[in-house]
């Protein structure tokens, strides 16, 4: 049983429709089904939107002073919002990174390819990120890497998976099965309102 969400929409200023819906899921709260998000006049790219969303519905519980790594960073719009929760981020990308966010005391530019970094430095992360403009399975392959090594210790992802044609959706229940096989309990995929043709994956353990 969900809860009742009132519905407004306003079709002229003196005709508005007024009804409700039951809401079983955060995002069914959400007008429209978009997060509600107002970004900063700086904003450095729309990952700031797409990251503001999903650390939104993922509801991973991730505290300020928590340290994550995001893997594919440059330019920096969703560091951008992270560092503005209150997480240290590292960032890994072999292109430059926006000086707003090389600025951020909260914010640190490994420079190179997440392969070119030694696995155990991975070990200081709580949770990972990845936004790589690679297919899905190059992702998944980069990631299970990273996180299979013996010392990580990863309780959540948050993974952009970029659709090069939209029949590679028949391939999300393979995607979700190879994340449960890295010892994740709840995987989930969904499209994101600031997604385009990509879907966000998020896993805890
Ligand atoms: C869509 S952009 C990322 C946007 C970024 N998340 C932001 O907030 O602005 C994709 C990035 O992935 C990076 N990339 C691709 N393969 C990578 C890899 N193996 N390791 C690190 N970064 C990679 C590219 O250099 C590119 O900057």
């Amino acid at each position: 049983m969900g809860n009742r969400v009132l519905d407004i929409v306003l079709i002229e200023p003196h005709h508005w429709l007024v009804g409700w819906h039951t809401a079983d899921r955060l995002e069914a709260t959400w007008p429209g089904g978009v997060f509600p998000c107002r970004p900063p006049a700086d904003m450095i790219s729309r990952a700031y939107l797409k990251m503001a969303e999903a650390v939104a519905w993922s509801r991973l519980p991730m505290r300020p002073g928590d340290r994550i790594v995001e893997i594919g960073s440059a330019p920096g719009g969703a560091a951008q919002r992270l560092v503005e929760t209150g997480l240290q981020v590292v960032g890994i990308d072999p292109a430059e990174m926006d000086p707003l966010i090389l600025g951020h005391p909260g914010f640190e530019h490994w420079r190179g390819k997440s392969s070119a970094i030694k696995r155990r430095r991975y070990a200081q992360f709580r949770w990972l990120a990845a936004d790589m403009n690679v297919a899905p399975n190059y992702t998944l392959d980069a990631v299970g890497d990273i996180v299979q090594y013996p010392t990580s210790q990863f309780q959540g992802l948050i993974l952009t998976l970029k659709l090069s044609s939209y029949d590679l959706a028949q391939h999300f229940d393979a995607y979700r099965a190879r994340v449960h096989e890295w010892g994740f309990r709840r995987v989930d995929i969904r499209q994101l309102a600031f997604n385009r043709r990509e879907v966000c994956l998020v896993a805890e353990r």
